[in-house]
């Protein structure tokens, strides 16, 4: 039902310069995958094909990356080595990548509209790469909020609690319970202060949009950081009708930022890696 996961993979990725000068954010290795292979990974996991990357300049890797490297290919090939691709070759043969490029980076809600041409008229999964989602215990994030999209037909947030000072970095939504792990939101704000944020609920990178999002941001002027923002545009989604947060199964790291890169890199190290599962 959900078919197109749109990344917005366009951002400077600042905060890891200067590895991110010349080189995406996105193609940012935890042990030996980069963070949009995991992304892809988790879309393909939870029944979506259809793979839309927004880029930028400097972003070719990402497309060299799901495409066939002839000469590397053809020199290990009958080799052990070959068993290192093993992952990308499923996720090429299973998915389909389409590009666009955003030419100003006006922010993630500009970035998001920049995709509607390879998203159409459908409602779609949204995955920020540099926020890593793991759930070794069951289905993915996005598995999870397909689920529930199945169920409610809306616009879904992921949330995670987050500590008091850590929450500026995030957009805040507040909304009543209707399950325990289920809001109703009814006010988001970006990057509050601490003492302004309405809960400790910040919303993660991973969204299910329904297509009327795209108008939405259209009529969103430029907010926090002079950005277009998608909270902004998903607040009046709110307004209009309904939009969820979902508290999600698993563990994220914001690879986004050093900390949180060497968290996943750890975690995955011990977890998959050294047990022969990262591939
Ligand atoms: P971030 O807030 O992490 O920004 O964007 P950034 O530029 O990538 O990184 P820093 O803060 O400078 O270190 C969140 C997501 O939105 C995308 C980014 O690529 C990232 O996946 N994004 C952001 C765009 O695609 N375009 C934009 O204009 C802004």
């Amino acid at each position: 039902m959900i078919k197109k996961c749109l990344f917005p993979a366009a951002g400077y990725g600042t905060r890891f310069l200067p590895v991110t000068k010349a080189m995406p954010k996105e193609m940012l290795p935890i042990v030996n995958k980069p963070l949009i292979q995991f992304g892809v990974e988790e879309a393909l996991a939870a029944g979506i094909p259809d793979m839309a990357i927004v880029t930028g300049r400097n972003k070719r890797a990402i497309e060299d990356h799901f495409d066939i490297s002839y000469e590397l290919e053809n020199q290990i090939q009958g080799t052990d080595k070959e068993d290192y691709l093993r992952g990308i070759r499923h996720l090429m043969s299973h998915c389909s990548f389409s590009y666009t490029r955003q030419v100003e980076m006006k922010g993630l809600g500009h970035a998001i509209l920049t995709g509607r041409r390879l998203i159409g008229d459908e409602p779609f999964a949204v995955v920020l790469a540099d926020d890593l989602c793991l759930n070794l215990e069951g289905d993915g994030v996005l598995s999870q909020m397909v689920q529930l999209y199945k169920q409610f037909r809306c616009s879904i947030v992921a949330v995670q609690e987050v500590p008091r000072e850590e929450i500026h970095k995030y957009g805040v939504i507040a909304g009543e319970m209707i399950r325990d792990d289920i809001f109703r939101v009814n006010s988001m704000v970006e990057k509050p202060k601490a003492e302004d944020a309405p809960s400790n609920l910040a919303i993660i990178g991973r969204y299910i949009l329904t297509p009327d999002i795209f108008e939405l941001i259209e009529q969103t002027e430029p907010g926090k950081g002079g950005e277009i923002q998608i909270t902004d545009a998903l607040m009046k989604q709110a307004q209009r009708g309904c939009v969820l947060a979902y508290k999600f199964k698993g563990k994220r790291y914001d690879c986004g930022s050093t900390e949180g890169f060497i968290q996943a890199t750890q975690f995955c190290y011990e977890q998959l890696y050294s047990k022969g599962l990262l591939y």
